[in-house]
């Protein structure tokens, strides 16, 4: 791994040293993981087939029977969402077996103000089965039928629910259909490309304090998103300072090494709070950087890059369209915003591989955007991950489906 991780790795080695020597002698990388048999299935050896002829499929090719290791380029977005409902357990142990190093809990609050792993304060309605329960009619916005014009809309948040409400809940994909008469139909929206096969039965939605001992004991990483709240803050006397040191307290509960943690927020503030009140946590939070999503703002960014640097921000995080792009000869090529991070010394971390279908579908979509004009087959992706890796030089790569970028990082020892 490249700077952040192998000084995080340091550290990790560092603090070992305190504990008995059994630890200690778990070889650097393994991260104990020597039982570990990592699974990245027949997608990869799909994508490999399905690339065009080039150097790098020959690569890829080569590394076809090697045996897969965890690796901590691999970030599970949401766990393995691409099958398995997200931020599930069913999610978070996919994720583990395909290796990926570093797990993520998306973090929102309940009513009681207890932390969650939900990727919004406010998706319950289309990524559990809230609406077929007795707590619907607890929703900001209850379900609404489409009408003949108007979609079908409802509105559910953690912070509608008490905590032992919503461990009540089960996850199910992410998905609705706006077309929906009943909320039955309007839950019954998954997206062509992904699948309902382990939806089945009530997949168990995690919280913060499940989601900590379940990925120490992988002995893996974690990395734990601050959501932007969707209600007004502060939310009955709670802070968004009180939110951002609780998700920190959590962690000291459970006894993790802050080396271990990478901390996430789209909001400056929380990413400055971190760095000004928890060093620790703040050395290695990543700040994800949605300006990039306009043309005056993905300048603005690219410009202000010097500046998070000076301010002590260490690891940018934009949606990885905005790190490639193609030049006069159609080649993709890193991006000015991915050189500015480079120039100012800060380490890049991309999202989100697996989201975007079938890349003969306008070139994959947003995700792709700059570049989509040369892409149009799904092996293609593979070239796009390896421009990110190799020439923007991405530290990890969050992925919906982490076995993908699995199978590239063990076949270049990332
Ligand atoms: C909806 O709830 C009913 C009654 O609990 C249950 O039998 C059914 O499986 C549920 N359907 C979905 C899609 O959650
Ligand atoms: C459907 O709902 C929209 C929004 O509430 C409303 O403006 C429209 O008149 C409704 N259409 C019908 C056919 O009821
Ligand atoms: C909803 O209905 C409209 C027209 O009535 C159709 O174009 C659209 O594809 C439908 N969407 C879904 C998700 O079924
Ligand atoms: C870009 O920066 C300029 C100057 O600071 C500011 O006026 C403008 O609103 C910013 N635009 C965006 C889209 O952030």
């Amino acid at each position: 791994m490249r700077s952040f991780i192998a000084s995080s790795v340091f550290l990790g080695l560092a603090y070992a040293a305190a504990v008995p020597v059994e630890a200690s002698v778990v070889p650097r990388g393994s991260h104990g993981h020597k039982k570990l048999n990592v699974q990245v299935g027949v997608r990869p050896y799909y994508l490999v087939d399905d690339m065009d002829e080039s150097p790098l499929k020959e690569k890829l090719e080569s590394c076809s029977e090697q045996k897969f290791k965890t690796s901590d380029f691999v970030f599970a977005h949401r766990g393995a969402p691409l099958e398995f409902p997200e931020h599930t357990l069913q999610s978070y142990r996919a994720a583990h077996r395909q290796g990926a190093g570093v797990i993520e809990c998306d973090v929102a609050f309940t009513k009681d103000k207890q932390l969650v792993c939900r990727h919004a304060q406010c998706d319950l309605h289309f990524t559990t089965n809230i609406l077929n329960t007795t707590l619907a009619s607890k929703c900001t916005t209850p379900f609404t039928p489409f009408n003949g014009t108007a979609p079908a809309t409802a509105k559910c948040c953690t912070s509608d629910i008490t905590l032992a409400e919503f461990e009540t809940l089960c996850g199910k994909m992410e998905g609705f259909n706006p077309n929906a008469t009943t909320p039955l139909k309007y839950m019954d929206g998954t997206p062509y490309f992904r699948t309902n096969l382990y939806a089945q039965g009530c997949p168990k939605l995690m919280t913060v304090d499940s989601y900590i001992p379940l990925v120490d004991s992988w002995d893996l990483k974690f990395t734990a998103e601050l959501k932007t709240p969707e209600v007004k803050m502060p939310f009955n006397g709670y802070t968004q300072k009180q939110y951002a040191q609780d998700l920190v307290n959590k962690f000291y509960e459970h006894g993790i090494n802050p080396s271990r943690v990478f901390l996430q927020s789209f909001l400056p503030d929380d990413i400055f709070y971190w760095i000004d009140n928890e060093p620790k946590f703040g050395k290695q939070a990543v700040y994800l950087d949605e300006r990039v999503d306009t043309p005056a703002g993905y300048a603005n960014a690219t410009a202000s890059i010097p500046g998070l640097a000076k301010r002590g921000v260490k690891i940018m995080a934009p949606a990885f369209f905005a790190l490639t792009k193609l030049n006069d000869a159609g080649k993709i090529v890193p991006s000015e915003y991915a050189i500015a991070c480079q120039k100012a010394g800060l380490d890049i971390v991309a999202w989100s591989f697996e989201r975007s279908g079938w890349l003969q579908i306008g070139g994959g979509g947003y995700y792709y955007d700059y570049v989509k004009n040369v892409l149009n087959n799904d092996g293609d992706m593979y070239t796009v991950l390896d421009v990110l890796a190799q020439q923007v030089k991405v530290k990890a790569m969050f992925s919906d489906w982490p076995a993908t970028v699995t199978y590239y990082a063990n076949c270049f020892g990332l």
